[in-house]
């Protein structure tokens, strides 16, 4: 594994003749950050070594690199889902790749269902600390101490310093943002009204299929970690609708430009 990331991460830096510091992975609701980014290089998934393709609607698969502001940034464009059939290896090799390349400090956003029923369907909510719910774990098997611990601390995750600019920003720009614990499960399916109750006395604030793998594997490798959220739809007894995958796009693209200003305000801050 460890000859492979190589191998992916000297292509990259090849390509890019750089080394970012500020990784960005653009799950749902960061989207529009592309479009913030002049982009000096973008390379389609499929040309990059080693690398899976991604297969999910809306997210198209590139890894473009250029400038956010005055910062230069890597960003992916499309992640990979343990539910699309991926191994946890393969979701998180990107992650491995972007340590290899130069990134200290990587940043992701996801779309969840709401547990907390102070959490309203459009909030955007900064994640604080996490509960892997996922049936792998990312880092089972041989660990290479090259890579990071055997055993690696995760207490303060979610780094403290990030969080408390990003709720600056937020206030200087009066978007109401809040805070909690995401929970990670593999998906596809939504949850069952039984089952989001359950998440919600597991100790989750919202419920989701994506970035706890990434994150574990950043920990792992010592980056450090913000992570945003769009509640797309509500877990919280009595308010449950049937949901869709449109369904969550759309309300995500509803707060998407707010979103995308704090991770953009966030990097130019650092
Ligand atoms: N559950 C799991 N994942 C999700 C949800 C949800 O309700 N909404 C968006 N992603």
């Amino acid at each position: 594994m460890l000859e492979k990331i190589k191998v992916t991460a000297n292509f990259i830096r090849e390509k890019i003749n750089y080394s970012p510091e500020y990784g960005i992975i653009l799950g749902t609701g960061l989207g529009g950050l592309v479009s913030e980014i002049e982009i000096i290089e973008s390379v389609p998934y499929s040309e990059i070594p080693n690398f899976p393709v991604s297969t999910v609607d809306g997210h198209s698969g590139r890894l473009i690199y250029g400038k956010l502001g005055t910062k230069k940034v890597l960003a992916m464009q499309g992640r990979f889902h343990y539910y699309e059939g991926y191994s946890m290896k393969e979701v998180t090799f990107p992650v491995r790749v972007f340590k290899y390349v130069g990134i200290t400090n990587i940043f992701v956003s996801n779309a969840s269902g709401g547990l907390n029923p102070d959490f309203k369907v459009g909030d955007i909510v900064i994640i604080n600390d996490h509960i892997n719910f996922f049936p792998e774990h990312p880092l089972r098997g041989i660990n290479l101490n090259e890579l990071g611990p055997r055993f690696p601390d995760m207490s303060g995750i979610y780094d403290e310093h990030l969080r408390n600019k990003a709720k600056q920003i937020a206030i200087e720009h009066n978007i109401n943002l809040k805070e909690g614990v995401y929970t990670g499960t593999s998906g596809p399916s939504f949850e069952t009204p039984a089952e989001y109750k359950m998440f919600r006395i597991t100790g989750g604030d919202m419920v989701g299929m994506s970035t706890v793998p990434e994150v574990i594997v950043a920990r792992h490798m010592g980056m450090k970690v913000f992570g945003i959220s769009i509640i797309t739809d509500s877990g919280v007894s009595g308010e449950i609708v049937e949901i869709s995958h449109s369904k969550v796009q759309e309300i995500a693209a509803k707060a998407e430009p707010d979103m995308t200003l704090i991770i953009k305000k966030l990097i130019e801050s650092i």
